[in-house]
């Protein structure tokens, strides 16, 4: 397990520290029957009872979405070099150049190939990639870099201790939960004072493709993994003629490029969608501020304040 790691990791359930055991990780209220387990390295920190059966279908539906995609040089049209440039400046924050990685420790929230991880670790940055399901490991995400670790845990109940990151970064993520301002709330209490947290979730559409998505899915969610993946590849010239959020269509990205971001639509059985408001109020709710709207409307960074002074006692008192 990556050395970082131990002095940052909480049990899901209660909160409480993990000592490490031989070959786990032990709550002291006895959580994780007996121990929470460690394999391939990764700590596997789910919290008791995911909710059945459209939370279990929508991880089933990632780790197929990753095994099948976590190989395309570019991920939600993306590749590598894109990504390191949506994590400073005005697409993740004014305040966040290059330099302000090195030593700082990030958490890719719900990092699901785990495309972030080598940028955030190049920039400098300690990088922690959360996901539900197995879909890093599926696609191969690197694990013997130092400075990146994975564990496999939910954003609703995230195994952390609170204020144990720099930046919490989650794209695209919280709106596949059963409660995206729970998750939202659950992030915040992760960020360090003068820390910052990233969120992108779904924007809200119009009402003709709300309607239209909402009956496909109501058929596409339901259908076999094998059937479903076969009609997003077949369905990938879709993008000509519906925006995709990254920009990835057809004839200018690959096949296989487009039949993920349509996977992305259509197989997860959760998926909400909302509003920049909504965005931003979680953000107040959870006393974040310095709330920074991005060229994606509902992607908001909002920092948590430093605290304040206290001022120094006097000796009489
Ligand atoms: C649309 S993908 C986005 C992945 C990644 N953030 C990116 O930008 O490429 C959503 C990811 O969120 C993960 N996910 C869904 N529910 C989650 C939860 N409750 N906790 C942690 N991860 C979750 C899925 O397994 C999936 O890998
Ligand atoms: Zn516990």
């Amino acid at each position: 397990m990556t050395p970082f790691l131990l002095p940052i990791l909480a049990c899901p359930d209660c909160g409480a520290p993990l000592a490490a055991e031989a070959g786990g990780l032990r709550c002291p209220a006895g959580h994780g029957a007996p121990d929470f387990a460690v394999e391939g390295g990764i700590p596997r920190l789910l919290p008791a009872g995911l909710r059945p059966p459209r939370e279990a279908r929508t991880v089933a539906a990632f780790e197929r979405q990753w095994r099948r995609y976590g190989g395309l040089r570019r991920i939600f049209g993306k590749d590598p070099a894109a990504m390191t440039a949506n994590l400073t400046g005005a697409r993740l924050s004014a305040r966040v150049d290059q330099a302000w990685y090195a030593g700082r420790r990030v958490l890719d929230a719900g990092c699901g190939h785990g495309r972030y991880l080598p940028a955030f670790a190049a920039l400098g940055a300690e990088v922690v990639g959360l996901d539900i399901g197995r879909g890093p490991e599926l696609a191969g995400a690197p694990t013997d870099d130092p400075r990146i670790a994975l564990v496999q845990g939910s954003v609703l109940a995230p195994p952390f201790r609170p204020e144990s990151f720099d930046l919490v970064f989650s794209d695209g993520v919280i709106h596949h939960t059963p409660d995206a301002g729970a998750a939202y709330a659950a992030l915040a209490r992760l960020v360090k004072p003068g820390g910052a947290l990233y969120v992108w979730v779904y924007p809200r559409e119009g009402r003709l493709r709300e309607a239209v998505f909402g009956l496909a899915r109501a058929i596409t969610t339901r259908l076999p993994g094998p059937i479903v993946r076969a009609l997003c590849f077949a369905l990938a010239p879709l993008t000509v003629f519906v925006r995709s959020y990254s920009g990835t269509t057809f004839g200018r990205a690959t096949w296989a490029e487009c039949a993920q971001v349509v996977h992305d639509w259509l197989a997860p059985p959760l998926q909400s969608h909302h509003s920049h408001a909504e965005v931003a109020g979680w953000a107040a709710a959870a006393g974040l501020g310095a709330i920074e709207q991005l060229p994606i409307p509902t992607g908001v960074t909002a920092w948590r304040p430093l605290r304040a002074q206290r001022e120094p006692q006097g000796l009489s008192g």
